[in-house]
């Protein structure tokens, strides 16, 4: 668990199940993309989501064929809300590998910002060093200027962008070096 000022990172629990319910219905009244909240869009229980998430995070129980990950939650501690979600997966598949890469998150809509993805992102940084991972692919759609900030403000270096055939996206490629220090940010 890290903690700084009001936010807490941490894995969910049981009892954020009401909460986790909540952080759903706002995303999909905004219509806004659920990233790095796992099948969270599929789960209308939080019960199921928790159970899927613990089944990922668990190398034993990774289903067949997929990537084992963790899926983290970053708690504002005042009033306990949920106010982002971030997932790293520890290794690539051929799919993760061209696009989708270590990290996926999202901050509520009526939480942006405030500085907190930008946050979130490094404690997900920690995270995948302390799994032993050197360095991070993080990915995000050409024209999503909010997200390409919270990777920069993070040490993203540009690679390259690729057509993602699904989706039917452009999407720009940044790694970060874990090898060296995270890059001092503040919180605006
Ligand atoms: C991307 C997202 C996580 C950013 O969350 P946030 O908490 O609002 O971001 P922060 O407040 O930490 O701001 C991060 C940077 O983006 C900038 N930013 C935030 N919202 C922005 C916007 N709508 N337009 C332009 N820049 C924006 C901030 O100014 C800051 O940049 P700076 O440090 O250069 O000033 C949030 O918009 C979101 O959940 N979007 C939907 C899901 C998504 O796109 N996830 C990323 C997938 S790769």
């Amino acid at each position: 668990m890290m903690k700084q000022e009001e936010l807490i990172f941490r894995l969910p629990t049981r009892e954020d199940a009401e909460e986790v319910s909540a952080y759903r219905k706002e995303f999909l009244n905004a219509d806004s993309s659920m990233d790095g909240a796992g099948p969270l869009r599929r789960f209308a229980d939080p019960f199921e989501w928790l159970r899927e998430i613990e089944n990922y995070r668990n190398p034993e129980t990774v289903p067949a064929g997929k990537v084992q990950a963790s899926q983290f939650i970053c708690v504002r501690e005042r009033d306990n809300r949920i106010v982002g979600m971030l997932q790293v997966r520890h290794y690539f598949n051929d799919y993760l590998e061209k696009y989708a890469g270590h990290i996926g998150y999202s901050v509520r809509p009526s939480e942006r910002r405030k500085g907190y993805a930008k946050w979130m992102l490094r404690q997900g940084l920690d995270f995948c060093r302390s799994i032993g991972l050197a360095r991070v692919l993080i990915s995000c759609e050409v024209n999503n200027e909010a997200s390409r900030r919270t990777i920069l403000a993070n040490g993203g270096v540009y690679e390259s962008t690729v057509y993602e055939p699904e989706e039917q996206i452009d999407l720009q490629r940044y790694w970060i070096d874990l090898s060296t220090p995270a890059a001092e940010e503040k919180r605006s």
